[in-house]
């Protein structure tokens, strides 16, 4: 398996070094632009790192498009005379779609993927779209590979796509800002910073372990620990009062929306 990345910032990295550690079988380049980067890719990656599309394009299985999407249509425009009908193209570009990768790079075989941040511990989620020329095989190669960052899920249109977007994409920071208002009132209570986010942390590892391991609905969990007049029920109630799930839904609708939106630019 030959494989190369399209730049190498957080993602295409990260994306490098969870394939290199799963698959004993790949080569791996890597294309970057910055230069800072590039020393620092050469200095700590056992990739070959590359400046220049013409270097190693041309003997790659597959392409792993990850520059922002503000650079996708120069790097089109850099590549598309290079690319080959039986090359797969992978693109991690956030709302950059699959009719415009098609056209921008005239392929055939496109994977449109979207990752979170969590990939870079191996625990991402990413949700990804084939195009329909893409065989079976192939299909599994890149559940596979996308696997190596975390769990790879099959989407069959782009409106799963911009869901995914807002659900787990954009995800990691709904988690942290309801991790910061905790942080927050524990430093209320008198915690120092250290201590707050040792608290919180543990919290939310825990809780996801057990929700992990059972088979039991979030609800269910909920109602579990929720005892009448206790002091849960009291949180509860006041986070019903404020009508914190509708606002929760809400925004993750809205963030549905902007990712429609952000595709149509
Ligand atoms: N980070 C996330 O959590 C996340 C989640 C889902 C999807 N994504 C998608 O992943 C992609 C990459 O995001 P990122 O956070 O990894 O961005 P990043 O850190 O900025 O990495 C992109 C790298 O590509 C380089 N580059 C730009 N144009 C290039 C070209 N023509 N050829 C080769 N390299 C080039 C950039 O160099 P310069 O800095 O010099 O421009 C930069 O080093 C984005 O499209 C984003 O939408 C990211």
């Amino acid at each position: 398996m030959n494989i190369t990345v399209i730049g190498g910032g957080n993602m295409g990295l990260t994306y490098a070094l969870s394939i290199h550690k799963n698959f004993d079988e790949a080569t791996i380049a890597i294309i970057e632009k910055d230069a800072e980067k590039i020393t620092h890719l050469k200095n700590t990656t056992p990739f070959a790192i590359h400046t220049n599309e013409n270097e190693c394009l041309t003997n790659a299985n597959i392409i792993l498009l990850a520059v922002k999407p503000q650079a996708s249509n120069l790097v089109f425009k850099n590549i598309a005379h290079l690319i080959k009908p039986n090359q797969l193209i992978i693109s991690i570009m956030a709302g950059v779609t699959m009719e415009s990768i098609k056209i921008g790079l005239n392929a055939t075989k496109i994977v449109r993927a979207m990752p979170n941040l969590p990939a870079q511990v191996g625990r991402g989620v990413t949700g990804y779209l084939l195009s329909d020329t893409i065989t079976l095989d192939e299909g599994l190669q890149i559940q596979q590979i996308l696997s190596a960052t975390g769990k790879a899920i099959k989407v069959f249109n782009e409106d799963a796509i911009d869901a995914i977007t807002a659900l787990s994409g954009s995800g990691p920071a709904y988690v942290f800002y309801f991790m910061n208002a905790m942080i927050e009132q524990a430093a209320a209570f008198g915690f120092n910073e250290k201590e707050a986010k040792s608290i919180i942390l543990q919290t939310f590892l825990g809780t996801a372990s057990l929700f992990e391991k059972s088979e039991d609905s979030a609800q269910l969990w909920i109602d579990r620990v929720t005892s009448k007049g206790g002091t849960t029920h009291a949180a509860v109630t006041s986070f019903k009062a404020d009508q914190l799930n509708e606002s929760i839904k809400k925004g993750v609708d809205q963030a549905f929306k902007r990712a429609k939106e952000l595709a149509k630019i």
